[in-house]
């Protein structure tokens, strides 16, 4: 494999061992089952696998409240499997990043069932206490509506724990340096184990001063700085991809100024944006993100998503644009989640419509950034809404017709697998779809191929082009005197544009299309007319004649339409 800055390019795939794949008929997925799949997401052309928590854990949050950082919960198997799968996926050259949960420990931790024991243990001081309520305990909840505070009395510790998150996480103090070292205890023990880095869960809390006197958190960066440093001097090709849903103002405090904090972040701003840009056929917004967030190191890099393993997070909008996403893509109560998003997956969002669903993707693959994908989307699975909060949207891999989708031969999953209307498995499944060329997988196989031969995206730099549409977004990337350009109309009408490829001189240029034969030649004037479907989009190589020259499986005809030779 090659290490150089790899995430750059890369295509990540998000997947959590317990529902993707049961080997043993339990009806929970585990290691052996996710190796058998190997080889579909290999076909899928996927470079690296996002694995959710699978360390021992009481499981009240997915996983999210882990009770043993150096081990493997035994649902989904024991490490020796865990170290067979990532041996599987280096044979097929295929990475590993996993989530580092080290906000808080679940409070079935024996750190912290040693700790509210006795205030003489020497945990205590991992986590945060105060003896009296804080001013400030029920302030700043992440999960609103069912989180009811941030602070809970504990009867045997006689005082009072922090809680960013739900109250059977406690926090970590993330200050203390004893913790500090246990995170890079825990950094170490998995990349020794075959591991390219890690998906920091919730980063600005990780940071952030915590205690029952602090009334505004400040963030300490320095904190990133040294868990890079780590990674770097244990494995140097490791990474960290963070989960930090901040303003574009304060990412580079993320990055770090000489690109020595985070190498990836997952881009909120964007993430947004993009969900407004589809549901209003207004792309301004969404162009104003990509320009805000255009600053970062050289060696860092966005992650692109459209829906992940929890809501649709639209905070970052205004209320009149929260409103029209809501409005478009989760008009029921019961589809939004804490009182600033949605927590359905994206088909159903989109209506199952096959044009929005190519439009989404092309999108995601074509932004500036490493796009990451959620299991199951590329089959365009729905959601269950009859499942409690993010649940809805974590159901099983939808593999075959059989009963239980071919995830489990139990008849006891361990979240009920849809089999009810349009997204049912009978309908929606990867082996109907394998056969199918024109289905929706093959669809995503054919675009990923593509992504991966485009990398002046991950290496380039871009700009937006003016289209003067405001449904029409144009981009470009040039690398090493490389260019391509992609155009997406984000409306259900056609639409006309006529634009300048961008660069001044540059008149008479040829557009190759890279995914169709409709190759684009400049007019006098130097730009080009297009006519786009509606919810279509377009892939160029920005060629000339010495594209042509270069290229001799393209031939103009007299017309100066490139056409393939027949
Ligand atoms: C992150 C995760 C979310 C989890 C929370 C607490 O936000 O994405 O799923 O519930 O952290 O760990
Ligand atoms: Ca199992």
């Amino acid at each position: 494999m090659i290490d150089d800055l790899w995430y750059k390019n890369a295509i990540l795939y998000c997947l959590s061992v317990g529902t993707y794949m049961d080997a043993n008929g339990d009806g929970i997925g585990d290691f052996k089952g996710l190796l058998r799949r190997l080889d579909y997401l290999q076909g899928l052309g996927i470079t690296t696998i996002w694995l959710m928590p699978f360390q021992p854990s009481p499981g009240k949050d997915d996983g999210y409240d882990i009770s043993d950082y150096y081990g493997v919960n035994p649902r989904y198997g024991t490490l020796g499997d865990f170290v067979e799968f990532t041996h599987g996926c280096r044979q097929r050259g295929i990475r590993v990043i996993i989530d580092l949960v080290v906000n808080h420990t679940s409070d079935a931790h024996p750190w912290f069932r040693e700790a509210r024991g006795s205030k003489d243990s020497p945990h205590r001081d991992w986590y945060v206490w105060s003896d009296k309520k804080p001013a400030n305990a029920d302030k700043g909840m992440v999960f609103p509506g069912v989180q009811k505070s941030t602070w809970t009395h504990d009867k045997e510790a006689k005082a009072w724990y922090f809680h960013r998150f739900y109250d059977f996480q406690p926090d970590l103090n993330t200050s203390n340096p004893q913790v500090q070292a246990e995170i890079l205890k825990v950094m170490g023990f998995w990349t020794q184990l075959g591991v390219s880095g890690f998906r920091m869960d919730a980063v600005p809390f990780v940071i952030a001063t915590k205690g029952a006197k602090v009334k505004t958190p400040a963030e300490q960066y320095d904190m990133l700085r040294s868990l890079r440093e780590f990674l770097q001097w244990r494995q140097g090709n490791a990474i960290i991809l963070g989960e930090a849903n901040v303003k574009p103002k304060t990412d580079m405090e993320y990055f770090g100024k000489a690109g020595d904090r985070m190498h990836m972040m997952f881009n909120f701003h964007v993430n947004q944006h993009l969900f407004y840009a589809m549901a209003s056929a207004d792309t301004r917004p969404l162009a104003a993100a990509l320009k805000a967030t255009r600053t970062r190191p050289a060696t860092a890099q966005w992650g692109l998503f459209l829906r992940n393993h929890d809501e649709l997070d639209l905070g970052r909008l205004t209320k009149a644009q929260r409103e029209l996403v809501f409005d478009k893509f989760g008009p029921d109560k019961n589809m939004q989640l804490y009182n600033r998003g949605i927590r359905r997956r994206l088909a159903p969002m989109l209506g199952g419509d096959r044009r929005r669903l190519e439009l989404a993707y092309s999108l995601l693959c074509t932004l500036p950034g490493t796009p990451v994908i959620r299991y199951g989307d590329e089959i365009g699975m729905g959601d269950n809404l009859d499942l409690p909060e993010r649940n809805c949207a974590r159901t099983p891999m939808q593999w075959s017709t059989e009963p239980n989708a071919g995830f489990t031969e139990s008849d006891r999953p361990v979240l009920p697998v849809i089999s009810k209307g349009a997204y049912g498995y009978e309908h929606v499944n990867a082996a109907v779809q394998r056969r199918d060329p024109n289905s929706l997988l093959n669809w995503t196989e054919r675009i990923i191929r593509m992504r991966k031969e485009v990398p002046e995206i991950g290496w380039g730099d871009f700009q937006v082009i003016a289209s003067r549409d405001p449904a029409v977004l144009i981009l470009r990337y040039d690398w090493r005197n490389n260019s391509v350009l992609f155009v997406h109309n984000l409306d259900e009408q056609p639409r006309e544009v006529s634009f300048a490829t961008g660069l001044p001189g540059e008149t008479g240029k040829l557009l190759v299309n890279l995914l169709a034969e409709d190759h684009s030649r400049a007019n006098d004037d130097g730009k080009h007319n297009l006519l786009l479907e509606g919810y279509g989009y377009r892939w160029y190589r920005v060629g000339g004649l010495d594209y042509l020259l270069k290229r001799s499986d393209i031939d103009t005809d007299s017309t100066g339409k490139a056409s393939h030779p027949a």
